[in-house]
C-alpha cells in the first residue's frame, strides 16, 4: 500500500524523506515521489519503480528545502509510472495522497471548467486542483475545510504549499496517518515505522481530522475546522531493528522465527506456575459473551476460520466468521452479547478498520487481535490482544498467521475456563501440549530438503489443489494462498470432502495435489477423499503426522510427516511445510519473494 512522509525542519531535508521512503518500501509500491520548498518554488522529483531510483536522480541530490513531503505508491487509479507518481503538485500546492477519492471524476469535469490542466491519470491530483482552487478566495484551514468536504472516499494527506512554505497540513479520513514530534522538526507519516527512525513521540490523527505541521508546534482541527487537542503518545518500541541477518529473505527468516513467535505467544499470556492464562483488564464478564464474530481478510481471515474449529469443539459458544470485505456491506443483525473479534497483522487494512467501525458505530463489544499494538484497529477497539510476534515485513504472511491461530487459540481456551465448558484438567493438558509447541515447531522446520525438490514438480504445473478436513481445512486454504501469491502459480483450497461435487473434474494425470490428512478424527475420510484423486492421476503429497501406524494407501507420491501432538495443535505443524513449499517455489521462479507482484503489506484501500 501507498506510504507518506512530511518534515518540516531547520536543516534540509530530502535526504531525511529518502530514508523513510526506504522504511515503507515494506508496504508494497510501484513508484516513489518527493517535493520540497525552496526560494519560493515547490521542486518536484518522481520515479518508478524503487526508491533507490528516486535518490539516484541527479535532481533529488541537489534539492534544497527544509519542509518536504515524499510517497511511495501502489497503484489504484492510473498506470504505475513516473507520471501517476505522488507528490501531484499545480504552481501553488503539492500534495501525497492515500486512499481513493470516488467522486474524482465529477470534480475534475469541474475543475477543468474552472480552467486547471491535469497531467496524470490519478484521482489524486483533482485534490491539488481543488485546494487551489479554495486558496482564491479562503485562507488555509477554511479551504482545506472545504476541500475535505468536497471529497467523497478514503484519503490520508500531506500537503505543502508555495506561499506557507513553514508548514505542512495532514488529513485523515479511512486512511492511517500519524504526527512525529522531534528536535527543532515534527514529521507527517502514514504509519508509526515511517515516523520510528526519527521520534517515538506520536499523535494519531482520528477520521476527519486535519493538522498544521510547523516545525516548533503542531495543531490539530476537527472536521469543522475548530482546534483540539490531542494526545502525545510513546511508542512501545524505538525503531526495532530488521534485517535479513543471514537469510535471503525476510519470508525465509520470519519463517524460521515461529518458534520463538509461538515462545512469545506462550511467555505473554500463560501463566506457567499456576497452570493458567493470563488475559488482563478483560472488559468483560464470561456470561455477557453468548457468540463470537470473527473478522479478517486474506491470511487473517484463514485465522479467523482456524479459530471457529476451536471455538466450536472447547467452547459453547456460537462462532460465525465473515471476510471484513464482505462482512461491512451485509445487512448484519448486531447483537450486544456477542464480541466482535477483528483479526490483523498490520491493524490498517481498510475492509478489517472498516467493520470494526461498522461494529463501533452499533455500540457493540469489539476486540483486535493484531501484530501492530499502534495501529488504527487496536486503537479504535475496546480490548486488544497483541501476537507479539515481531515486525513482520514479508508481504506473504508466516509468523504472524501461527501468532494469530496462538491467541485465538488461547482466548477460546480462556473462555472455555471462565464459562466451564472445559473440566480444569483437561485445561491444563491442553496447557501443557501448548508449552511443548516451540520444539515441535522447530523439529518440523527441519523438514527442508525434502520440500525444496517438492517444489519443482508444482513449478511445473498449471495449477494445483490443497485439501483438508476439520482442523486441516483451514490451513489448506492458507497454503494454497502462499502458492498463489509467491509463486504466481493458481492454486485451490479446497475441503477434501467437497470434491465429488464438482471439483473432482480439474484432476488430471500428474496434477499436483496436496491432502492434509493427520491421524485426527478426519483421517480415514481423508484418506479415502485422497485415493479418489489418486485414482484420476494426480500426484498427491500427503501431509500427516508421525504414527507407528502405517499410511492404509498405496500410490502416495511423496508424503512428509509433522511431529506428532494434541489434535488441536497440529495446524501449527502441518502449517510449515506448506509455507516453506510456497517459499521454494517461488524462490526457483526467481520472483520478488518479500515483495510479489501487484500485493501490498498492508491493504489500506477498499
Ligand atoms: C497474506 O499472506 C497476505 N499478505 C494477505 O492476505 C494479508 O493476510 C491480508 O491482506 C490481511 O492483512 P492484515 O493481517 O494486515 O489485516
Amino acid at each position: 500500500m501507498c506510504g507518506i512522509i512530511g518534515i518540516n525542519s531547520n536543516k534540509p531535508v530530502s535526504a531525511t524523506i529518502i530514508n523513510s521512503l526506504k522504511k515503507l518500501e515494506y508496504r508494497g509500491y510501484d513508484s516513489a515521489g518527493m517535493a520540497t520548498i525552496n526560494n519560493g518554488l515547490i521542486n518536484e522529483v518522481k520515479s518508478e519503480g524503487r526508491v533507490e531510483n528516486l535518490e539516484k536522480n541527479s535532481l533529488v541530490q541537489n534539492m534544497e528545502g527544509t519542509i518536504g513531503i515524499g510517497h511511495v505508491r501502489w497503484a489504484t487509479h492510473g498506470l504505475p509510472n513516473s507520471i501517476n507518481a505522488h507528490p501531484h503538485s499545480s504552481q501553488n500546492v503539492s500534495v501525497v495522497h492515500n486512499g481513493i477519492i470516488e467522486n474524482s471524476t465529477i470534480l475534475k469535469k469541474f475543475l477543468i471548467g474552472k480552467g486547471h490542466k491535469f497531467k496524470s491519470q490519478t484521482d489524486t491530483e483533482v485534490i491539488v486542483h481543488l485546494i487551489t482552487e479554495n486558496l482564491k478566495t479562503d485562507n488555509i484551514v477554511d479551504s482545506i475545510k472545504k476541500t475535505l468536504k468536497s471529497l467523497h472516499g478514503s484519503f490520508a494527506l500531506g500537503i505543502i504549499f508555495k506561499d506557507q512554505p513553514d508548514l505542512i497540513v495532514g488529513a485523515r479520513r479511512g486512511s492511517p496517518l500519524a504526527v512525529g514530534y522531534g528536535p527543532n522538526e515534527n514529521y507527517l507519516g502514514s504509519d508509526s515505522y515511517a515516523l520510528k527512525s526519527m521520534t517515538n513521540k506520536i499523535t494519531y490523527l482520528n477520521d476527519g481530522e486535519f493538522c498544521i505541521i510547523k516545525r516548533d508546534h503542531v495543531e490539530f482541527f476537527s472536521e469543522e475546522g475548530t482546534k483540539i487537542n490531542k494526545k502525545v503518545l510513546k511508542l512501545s518500541s524505538t525503531e526495532e531493528k530488521y534485517d535479513k541477518g543471514d537469510y535471503k529473505h525476510f519470508m525465509a527468516k520470519e519463517i524460521e522465527e515461529q518458534p520463538n513467535t509461538i515462545k512469545n505467544g506462550i511467555n505473554e499470556y500463560l501463566d506457567m506456575s499456576n497452570k493458567d492464562i493470563n488475559i488482563y483488564n478483560f472488559p468483560w464478564k464470561s456470561n455477557e459473551i453468548t457468540s463470537i464474530t470473527l473478522i479478517g481478510c486474506g491470511t487473517a481471515y484463514h485465522s479467523c476460520l482456524m479459530a471457529k474449529y476451536w471455538f466450536e469443539e472447547i467452547t459453547s459458544l456460537d462462532v460465525n466468521i465473515d471476510i471484513a470485505s464482505e462482512f461491512r456491506y451485509r445487512k448484519n443483525r448486531f447483537k450486544k452479547d456477542t464480541l466482535y473479534v477483528f483479526v490483523s497483522q498490520s491493524g490498517e487494512t481498510a475492509d478489517t478498520y472498516a467493520a470494526l467501525d461498522l461494529c463501533k458505530q452499533s455500540g457493540v463489544k469489539t476486540c483486535a487481535v493484531v501484530n501492530v499494538v499502534e495501529s488504527s484497529i487496536a486503537r479504535d477497539s475496546e480490548f486488544v490482544l497483541p501476537i507479539h510476534c515481531g515486525t513482520e515485513i514479508g508481504v506473504a504472511s508466516t509468523k504472524a498467521f501461527l501468532g494469530q491461530i496462538l491467541i485465538l487459540y488461547i482466548l477460546a481456551l480462556k473462555l472455555a475456563l471462565w464459562r466451564k465448558d472445559i473440566e480444569k484438567n483437561n485445561f491444563n493438558k491442553k496447557i501443557d501440549d501448548l508449552k511443548k509447541l516451540p520444539k515441535l515447531i522447530e523439529q518440523t522446520l527441519l523438514i527442508d530438503n525434502k520440500i525444496q525438490t517438492i517444489s519443482n514438480t508444482f513449478n511445473e504445473a498449471k495449477g494445483s489443489m490443497f485439501l483438508g478436513r476439520g482442523f486441516s481445512y483451514p490451513i489448506a486454504l492458507e497454503g494454497a494462498l502462499k502458492l498463489k501469491e509467491l509463486s504466481y502459480i493458481h492454486a485451490e483450497g479446497y475441503p477434501a470432502g467437497e470434491m465429488k461435487h464438482g471439483p473432482l473434474a480439474l484432476i488430471e494425470e500428474g496434477m499436483p495435489v496436496v491432502v492434509l490428512a493427520p491421524r485426527d478424527n478426519y483421517y480415514k475420510k481423508t484418506i479415502s477423499n485422497m485415493q479418489e484423486v489418486i485414482a484420476r492421476g494426480a500426484k498427491v503429497l500427503l501431509i500427516t503426522n508421525k504414527s507407528k501406524d502405517e499410511v492404509i494407501s498405496e500410490n502416495i507420491w511423496e508424503t512428509i510427516e509433522v511431529e506428532s501432538t494434541n489434535e488441536d495443535l497440529l495446524p501449527f505443524l502441518l502449517t510449515i511445510p506448506l509455507q516453506k513449499l510456497a517459499y521454494y517455489s517461488a524462490l526457483k521462479k526467481g520472483y520478488d519473494i518479500d515483495k510479489p507482484r501487484n500485493l501490498a503489506k498492508s491493504v489500506t484501500v477498499e
